[in-house]
């Protein structure tokens, strides 16, 4: 039987364009996504577009567009941007797709034939140029807290979840399972806030119009977050018990930021809970990037555009920045001068140099061809073990999605085979003639280890991995098989590699 494994992005507003913080949660979904496929999983990896609700339906009634108009065309913008940073989705789930309304109304019915959704009213603060409600705490001098004007109570009938009965039982599964919620910190988080009592959800709208319509009552729309949501099971085919669904769900892990995680690990489990349907193993909250040490807003007008970065830096050196600059969880910083930093040291001077004088070398002594090991020597042994360690490391690392620790064990073996030249002194050995086993020895422990260095970075850096794997004379893509020290046959012809990383002087940083 062959090992699945399901992960997913959050599915991106259409009321805004691309931006880092977008490009991050899905990065690290693709390198995940990759790096399972490489150890062997059938992986299914889905992201898609939020295209329903208020601020859509707003956003384009200001574009002077209708809101599917709005989305056909921003939803392009997210295409074009996963296809430039090599995303390799598995799924696009667009929420105005028929497949996903069918399957939100058939969620919407069955959590109310169980009884678990009652029609009542809802009274809070509307702020009628804003059409939003909110609650006594949220508002400004009795104010509305995103315009300032003045509130009035109202009452809206609304349909409502009753989060309040899965409690118990949401907490109980919390405590159970320590992966539940990840990082830690934010497992605490919402371990409080469910302990303070959970409301029941008012999941239906009647004060505007786009969006999924409860079913057998067309004067409510379903709840964004209702409708969003169940994106992560609709792109599966449910309700339909047939091949995706049965086989994919529940999600191994879905990637989100942390703004979003009480959806994610109250909501979201509430309603399954209430569909009998099992819960996603994992979710996982990073944490949000900042521009030069300032918040990213449009105002600002500091937002960061990916595909810009893409284009002056380069994709892979944009995809190893993200994961290496900021532990997977935490907060960041984005500046052009810590990229360039990393472009230029890590990339170019540790990695890239790496190659060029391994595989110049062979092709000084061995014209390009790899020759059989003799026996390695303590110091040859040592490089070996590092790059399997390394090989071991990457996979805790990766279990726990810690994407820049993985990046750092591949480093600690760039920087050990840097030493190992220097310390081997290749060129001295080719001096004597006596020493030609020894020179080829060193070569292939050499080639072999990057060889290894390059199948984990293919993950991460997919079209960097695959010319230096092809520098290397490694045919195809790689294997589970492949990552044992020892594959690299005599024999290989090795191509002289050319820079991977051109170093970038006297720019803005
Ligand atoms: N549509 C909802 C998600 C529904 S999922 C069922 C949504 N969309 S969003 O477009 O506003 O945001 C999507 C993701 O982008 C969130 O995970 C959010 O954390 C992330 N980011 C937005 N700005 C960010 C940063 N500045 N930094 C990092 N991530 C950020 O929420």
């Amino acid at each position: 039987m062959s090992r699945t494994f399901y992960v997913t992005t959050p599915i991106y507003y259409v009321n805004d364009v691309p931006h880092i913080g977008h490009a991050y949660t899905t990065l690290a979904a693709d390198v995940l996504a990759r790096y399972k496929r490489i150890r062997g999983y059938e992986v299914f990896f889905l992201t898609g577009t939020d295209e329903h609700g208020q601020k859509v339906e707003k956003a384009a009634n200001a574009a002077g567009e209708t809101p599917l108009e709005l989305a056909d065309r921003v939803v392009k913008r997210f295409q074009a941007l996963w296809e430039k940073l090599d995303i390799s989705y598995s799924d696009f789930i667009r929420t105005t797709q028929e497949r996903h309304k069918k399957g939100v109304a058939h969620l919407f019915a069955d959590v109310l034939a169980k009884g678990d959704i009652y029609l009542g009213e809802y009274e809070d603060w509307y702020c009628t140029p804003c059409e939003t409600f909110w609650p006594e705490t949220q508002l400004i001098d009795g104010n509305c807290p995103d315009c300032n004007r003045p509130t009035e109570k109202l009452k809206e009938e609304s349909f409502f979840f009753r989060m309040s009965k899965y409690q118990d039982k949401l907490l109980a599964h919390i405590e159970a399972n320590p992966e539940f919620i990840q990082p830690k910190s934010r497992r605490n988080e919402i371990i409080s806030f469910v302990k303070e009592g959970l409301r029941d959800l008012s999941v239906s709208r009647t004060t505007f119009q786009w969006g999924i319509p409860v079913p057998e009552n067309g004067a409510h729309i379903i709840y964004v977050w209702f409708d969003a949501l169940a994106n992560y099971i609709t792109a599966l085919g449910y309700p339909e018990e047939g091949e995706n669904f049965g086989k994919f769900w529940p999600a191994d892990v879905h990637l989100i930021g942390k703004d979003i995680l009480r959806f994610h690990t109250v909501y979201w489990p509430t309603f399954l809970l209430s569909a009998g349907l099992p819960l996603p193993r994992k979710v996982f909250a990073h944490g949000w990037w900042t521009v030069e040490g300032q918040k990213m807003s449009k105002s600002l007008q500091n937002v960061v555009e990916p595909n810009m970065l893409i284009d002056r830096y380069g994709v892979d050196a944009v995809r190893y920045f993200l994961l290496r600059e900021v532990p997977f969880g935490l907060d960041g910083d984005f500046s052009h001068s810590a990229l360039i930093q990393r472009i230029n040291s890590d990339l170019a001077n540790d990695l890239g140099n790496l190659l060029n004088r391994s595989t110049a070398m062979v092709h000084k002594y061995f014209a390009g061809q790899v020759h059989e090991p003799g026996d390695l020597q303590e110091i040859d042994r040592t490089y070996r073990s590092r790059t399997e360690a390394m090989v071991a490391q990457v996979e805790t690392n990766m279990e726990e999605l810690a994407f820049s620790k993985a990046l750092q064990n591949i480093w600690e073996v760039v920087s050990a085979g840097n030493k190992y030249i220097d310390e081997t002194a290749p060129w001295a050995l080719a001096k004597d003639s006596g020493q030609r086993e020894r020179l080829a020895t060193v070569m292939y422990c050499l080639l072999e280890s990057q060889r290894i260095v390059y199948f984990l970075l293919s993950a991460f850096m997919p079209i960097t991995a695959a010319r230096a794997l092809n520098y290397l004379g490694w045919e195809g893509a790689p294997t589970e098989t492949g990552f044992a020290w020892g594959a690299l046959k005599a024999g290989t012809v090795v191509i002289k590699a050319e820079a991977l990383f051109p170093r970038i002087e006297g720019e803005k940083s």
